[in-house]
């Protein structure tokens, strides 16, 4: 790096909008939508989707309720030309689609871009050509008037062409590229010099897109540039302004949702940010974010895991573990004492009926987006308790005591550690299955038998101690008093049942019942056993020794 980055870099120039309002308002309604996957998500592809691909994420995005999607670049290639062919013939689009396309202006490409569109119900021409200084000076070698006459001539060629589109309804868009680095007077000045040939009224509106194709500042500037722009254009009322940000600084989100605050309509950008570089703005994001807000997005992004799936089958790009809502990870908690707060939430939540939501570390229910419960707790060393307990009840039905929960979750805590990385519920229960379960030494049952007479059980049993055969006999209130007292007669150290639950593990004939036993020794210390069996009196005799060999 620089070591005087002073030397290289200079800081983006301010906005001069000292009354500026968007810092006021607070968003009430969602935007027009428009999406730009097949676009410029899709030049944004190592391997660009096919025509089956971009058919299906197609279908897919008019599924999730867009109602104007970019469909590319027909002039650019046959099968960008084929591909809006196919979807105007074979009758693709919803009568209430308008399909996007994008073009430069050059009139050769606009003459193949409006051919590409004949028949269409409805269909968006999308002009662009870029305004910063750099691109005038490195790209173009144009001075701004020549940049200008650009735009006026391409608006131009679009218009002459309209007659032959009869029978659609076309909507016209300009995008002055490279906006947000360009000065707002020539932004303002270009822009109405192609109103000047397009001529939008209030009731036949166009769209003027203005986008961040760079982040180069703050989102606070992008939305000064809006507020700037809608403010001092011309005929604000008979433009759609649009908003179209890149994520270059990671604020594509936070510059449309204050471009939205600054007074724009409508908003371009893609599934999950695919798109060039740091990607286009992630709509997803901002959609939901809205319905975090009580806000209708006017998008359907109920069911996200088939969506992530069309998503990263048609583009080959994955969706990060920690994407907004979308990724793996989002409603994961690791750490304890999350887990703990969220439980209690998700508890308020289903009991108390509250009618907003207010669930600690989620901010909308998972439900609501088609995730799981299930992907809220998982476990590594940081976890408490309630994590190991939550994997062990949810996966396999095992109700640990609370009490045992509290011995157990530590123990669970140190192997994690060991391994040094998240576990399953499968490596969960393995770990407690050694720990109690399998425990045969000192002690090993090997026959228990009871038998019941005026209110009073005698038990007789076989044990292995350390391998030697051990018989004992008892009698108590119960078969666990009478084992108690049996062992006290072959002098094993005084112990008394301090708690003890149990339930089934599963049913059917061959159902299995675990018990759950706390032994407390004469010196006041405890210990939890744990057994299983297809008999219940024999489970609980098997949790016994558990405690006693963990002892
Ligand atoms: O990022 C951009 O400026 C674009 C334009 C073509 C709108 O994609
Ligand atoms: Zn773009």
């Amino acid at each position: 790096m620089h070591k005087q980055p002073s030397k290289k870099y200079r800081p983006f120039p301010p906005v001069s909008l000292p009354d500026r309002q968007w810092p006021n308002r607070v968003l009430k309604h969602a935007p027009v939508w428009c999406s730009v996957d097949l676009r410029d998500g899709n030049q944004a592809l190592a391997v660009p989707m096919n025509i089956g691909q971009k058919l299906e994420l197609f279908q897919t995005l008019v599924k999730c309720g867009f109602k104007e999607i970019e469909v590319g670049f027909p002039s650019a290639s046959n099968t960008e030309f084929a591909f809006n062919r196919r979807l105007i013939e074979e009758k693709r689009a919803p009568d209430d689609l308008w399909l996007q396309v994008l073009v430069q202006a050059r009139e050769d490409l606009i003459e193949r871009t409006v051919e590409s569109l004949v028949g269409a119900k409805k269909a968006i021409i999308h002009l662009y050509n870029s305004t910063s200084p750099a691109q005038r000076r490195v790209v173009f070698g144009k001075s701004k008037a020549e940049i200008v006459g650009v735009a006026v001539r391409g608006a131009q060629w679009i218009k002459d062409r309209l007659p032959r589109l009869k029978g659609t309804e076309v909507m016209l868009q300009y995008s002055p590229e490279s906006f947000s680095a360009t000065e707002m007077e020539f932004a303002k000045e270009i822009s109405e010099a192609v109103m000047d040939v397009w001529r939008p009224t209030p009731k036949r509106k166009m769209i003027l897109n203005l986008p961040d194709t760079v982040e180069v500042a703050m989102p606070n500037i992008y939305a000064d540039q809006i507020e700037w722009m809608c403010r001092n254009i011309k005929n604000r009322g008979s433009l759609i302004i649009s908003l179209h940000t890149h994520n270059d600084r990671c604020t594509g989100v936070a510059a449309t949702e204050l471009g939205l605050l600054a007074g724009a309509d409508r908003v371009e950008g893609t599934l999950f940010g695919n798109g060039e570089r740091t990607g286009n703005l992630d709509i997803v994001t901002v959609a939901l974010n809205l319905y975090q807000h009580g806000i209708d997005p006017k998008l359907d992004f109920s069911n996200l895991n088939p969506l992530i799936e069309v998503y990263e089958r048609c583009t080959g790009m994955t969706v990060p573990a920690r994407q907004p809502y979308a990724g793996e990870l989002v409603f994961t908690a690791f750490s304890g004492s999350h887990q703990d707060a969220i439980r209690k939430g998700l508890n308020e939540w289903k009991e108390n009926g509250r009618t907003h939501w207010d669930v600690p570390y989620l901010t909308i229910d998972p439900r609501d987006i088609g995730r799981e419960y299930r992907e809220v707790i998982r476990v590594n060393s940081q976890s408490g308790k309630g994590g190991v307990a939550y994997l062990l009840e949810s996966e396999f039905g095992i109700e640990l005591p609370k009490d045992m929960q509290r011995e157990f979750g530590p123990i669970a805590n140190d192997e994690v550690d060991k391994l040094g990385r998240e576990v399953t519920g499968a490596e969960l229960k393995a770990m407690f299955w050694r720990e109690y379960i399998e425990r045969a030494r000192p002690w090993e049952l090997k026959r228990f038998e009871t038998e019941s007479k005026n209110g009073v059980v005698r038990c007789r049993a076989k044990f292995l101690r350390d391998g030697k055969p051990v018989e004992l006999s008892g009698e108590g209130n119960g078969p666990l008093a009478a084992l108690v007292h049996g062992f006290s007669k072959i002098g094993v150290s005084r112990f008394e049942i301090a708690n003890y639950s149990e339930h089934a593990l599963s049913s059917g004939e061959e159902a299995v019942a675990i018990a759950y036993i706390q032994i407390k020794h004469a010196d006041g210390k405890t210990r939890w056993g744990a057994g299983v069996d297809t008999n219940i009196e024999l489970a609980s005799v098997r949790a016994v020794l558990s405690a006693l060999n963990r002892s």
